[in-house]
C-alpha cells in the first residue's frame, strides 16, 4: 500500500482510509515481525492472545442490530470464537479484559473499527502461511486467520463496497476516520500487553 505524496484525498472512503490507515498499519506490521511470532508455537500464542483480545472487544459491534441492518452478515464474520478456539490449541489461557476497550461507538466509529478487523483479514492469509511452519492451520491453532466463508477477497469487497455506498455526513466521515485510526492504536496496547504478560518467553 504505497501512498505517492501527490495523492490528496481518495474519493471512495475505504480508499481513504487505506491511506490514513497506511503509517500505523506499517508501524503495527513491523511490531508483529519484532516479536518474531512465527519462530515458535509460544511467541505465536502471545500474538493470538492479542488477536482475541481484539476480537472479543469487538463482539458487541459485530452484533450490533443497527450495524446488521447495514452489514447482514456481520456476526458471521466474527473472529473472536475462532480465536478463543485457537488458544486452547495452544494451551494458552484466555486473558483477562485489558481496561480502555471502545465502548458504545457512534454507527460510523465502529465500522471504522470494522474496516480495520475486516481488513487484517487480508494480511492473515500472509501469516496463515507462516502459521503452518509452526504445524499449525486454519483447524488448530490458526482458525483465526483461516480463509472466511466465501473467499478473503470477496469479504472484504462486498464489505467495503457496503461502506462506500453510504451517505455519511462531515460528522461521521470524521467519525469513521477516527474509529479506524483508534482500532490500530488499540490493537498495538493489545499487541504489547499480550508480550509483556507472557507467562514464560524464552
Ligand atoms: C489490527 C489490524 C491489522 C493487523 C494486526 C495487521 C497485520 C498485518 C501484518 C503483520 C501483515 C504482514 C504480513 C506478512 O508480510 O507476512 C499485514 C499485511 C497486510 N495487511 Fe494488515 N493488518 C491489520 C489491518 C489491515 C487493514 C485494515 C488492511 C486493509 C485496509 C490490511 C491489509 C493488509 C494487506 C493487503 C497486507 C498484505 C501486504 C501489504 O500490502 O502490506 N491490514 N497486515
Amino acid at each position: 500500500m504505497t501512498v505517492s505524496p501527490t495523492a490528496e484525498r481518495p474519493g471512495l472512503r475505504s480508499q481513504r482510509l487505506n491511506q490514513i490507515t497506511n503509517e500505523p498499519h506499517t508501524k503495527l506490521d513491523a511490531l508483529v515481525k519484532a516479536h518474531a511470532p512465527f519462530e515458535t508455537q509460544a511467541n505465536f500464542a502471545r500474538f493470538v492472545v492479542a488477536q482475541y483480545l481484539f476480537q472479543s472487544e469487538l463482539v458487541a459491534l459485530y452484533n450490533d442490530a443497527e450495524l446488521i441492518k447495514i452489514v447482514p452478515d456481520l456476526a458471521e464474520r466474527c473472529r473472536a470464537d475462532a480465536a478463543k478456539l485457537d488458544l486452547g490449541d495452544l494451551d494458552t489461557e484466555v486473558p483477562a479484559p485489558v481496561a480502555g476497550a471502545v465502548k458504545s461507538p457512534s454507527k460510523a466509529e465502529a465500522l471504522g473499527w470494522l474496516f480495520v478487523s475486516e481488513g487484517s483479514k487480508l494480511g492473515a492469509a500472509f501469516l496463515i502461511k507462516r502459521a503452518v511452519g509452526l504445524g499449525l492451520s486454519d483447524t488448530f491453532g490458526a482458525r483465526h486467520l483461516g480463509e472466511p466463508a466465501g473467499g478473503r477477497a470477496e469479504g472484504w469487497k462486498s464489505f467495503t463496497r457496503t461502506l462506500d455506498s453510504l451517505e455519511f455526513s462531515a460528522e461521521e466521515e470524521a467519525d469513521v476516520e477516527k474509529g479506524a485510526v483508534d482500532a490500530f492504536v488499540r490493537f498495538t496496547v493489545l499487541l504489547e500487553q499480550a508480550y509483556a504478560s507472557a507467562p514464560e518467553l524464552a
